[in-house]
């Protein structure tokens, strides 16, 4: 593993990619120009009947497939590795050629949408959602295993319009897991429905967080002592993957009741809500109100109980926002 602990590297269209994935195939279909109702209504992913977003939706399945076949070829492999916003915050080149990759295909199919990505925003772009259709991309979540080759490792692809998520994508690269949901239309794992569990308190339950990228003393206090409190509260566990996007399909897949986290972005909660909501869950912000995903920090469950029960025992650790 080659470390560049340099603030950034820049690698966007880099030679490098461009030689070693050409063996790479897309998926069908992905980089095909607007067709059938899309193509009809200007290229905006708009269907003139049925489901307005179908096109945009089937697009971003078929990107996450490419992109997850490049991140799980990417993950046996050296990589170069830079810092972010503290030393362990990880980016490598595979971050951002995905990132590219993914965005290019819709900005070609989609030219009128708007696109918040994560290493775009770190590289100065603006994070902000507007009432356009927008992309929310994360092109590898779960970078610092992916550097360190530990499984969960994903791509996320959210879509909003009117400031509304209409449909979330995860791909679990190594396990190979498409998690889709459609606003009004349920979530799935590989085609399999998905529901949350109905568990209610802090008790017995089995919580998932994840730690967030600052270490200074002041801030793990905070963090030990939230993880503290809900274990004196007898939860049958804390897990942390490493993931926070494939820790929510946890949550919605009912394998686990509750999530929670401070210092987690929109990239990472957008496609994620989608999913949970579909499946019966709840998310809300950690004091309690109504989520907003650009406030850095969630509680996710199958109750809204239990998402509460948690929210009043959490003591905030402040990240600002991503807008
Ligand atoms: C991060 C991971 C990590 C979580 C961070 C996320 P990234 O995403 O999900 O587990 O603690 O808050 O930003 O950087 O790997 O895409």
């Amino acid at each position: 593993m080659t470390r560049d602990s340099s603030a950034r590297t820049a690698v966007l269209g880099s030679g490098y990619y461009r030689h070693h994935y050409t063996d790479m195939k897309p998926c069908e279909g992905a980089w095909s120009k607007p067709h059938g109702a899309a193509a009809e209504q200007g290229g905006d992913g708009r269907g003139a009947a049925g489901d307005p977003w179908k096109d945009c939706m089937d697009t971003a399945v078929q990107l996450a497939l490419t992109a997850g076949q490049v991140v799980k070829k990417a993950l046996a492999e050296e990589k170069r590795v830079s810092t972010k916003t503290s030393v362990v915050d990880l980016v490598t080149e595979t971050d951002h050629y995905v990132e590219e990759l993914i965005i290019s295909a819709l900005r070609e199919k989609f030219p009128t949408h708007r696109f918040i990505g994560e290493e775009s925003t770190s590289a100065g772009s603006k994070c902000v959602l507007t009432d356009s259709p927008t992309w929310i991309i994360d092109p590898i979540d779960g970078t610092c295993n992916f550097v360190h080759r530990f499984p969960p490792v994903a791509v996320s692809i959210g879509f909003a319009v009117n400031r509304e998520l209409e449909f979330g994508v995860i791909y679990h690269c190594t396990e190979e897991k498409m998690y889709t949901a459609r606003k009004g239309q349920g979530a799935f794992c590989n085609q399999e429905r998905l529901h949350v569990t109905k568990e209610t308190g802090i008790k017995s339950s089995l919580i998932l967080t994840e730690i967030g990228p600052k270490r200074d003393p002041a801030t793990l206090k905070l963090f030990l002592g939230n993880m503290e409190r809900l274990l004196t509260f007898q939860a049958h566990g804390i897990r942390v993957i490493g993931s926070a996007t494939l820790a929510l399909c946890h949550i919605a897949s009912g394998v686990a009741d509750a999530y929670y986290q401070f210092g987690l972005h929109c990239w990472d909660l957008a496609a994620a809500t989608v999913i949970i909501r579909e499946a019966g869950g709840f998310l809300i912000d950690t004091s309690g109100g109504p989520l907003d995903i650009m406030s850095c920090r969630v509680v996710a469950a199958g109750t809204m109980e239990l998402a509460q029960s948690i929210a009043q025992e959490l003591q905030t650790i402040d990240y600002g926002r991503d807008d």
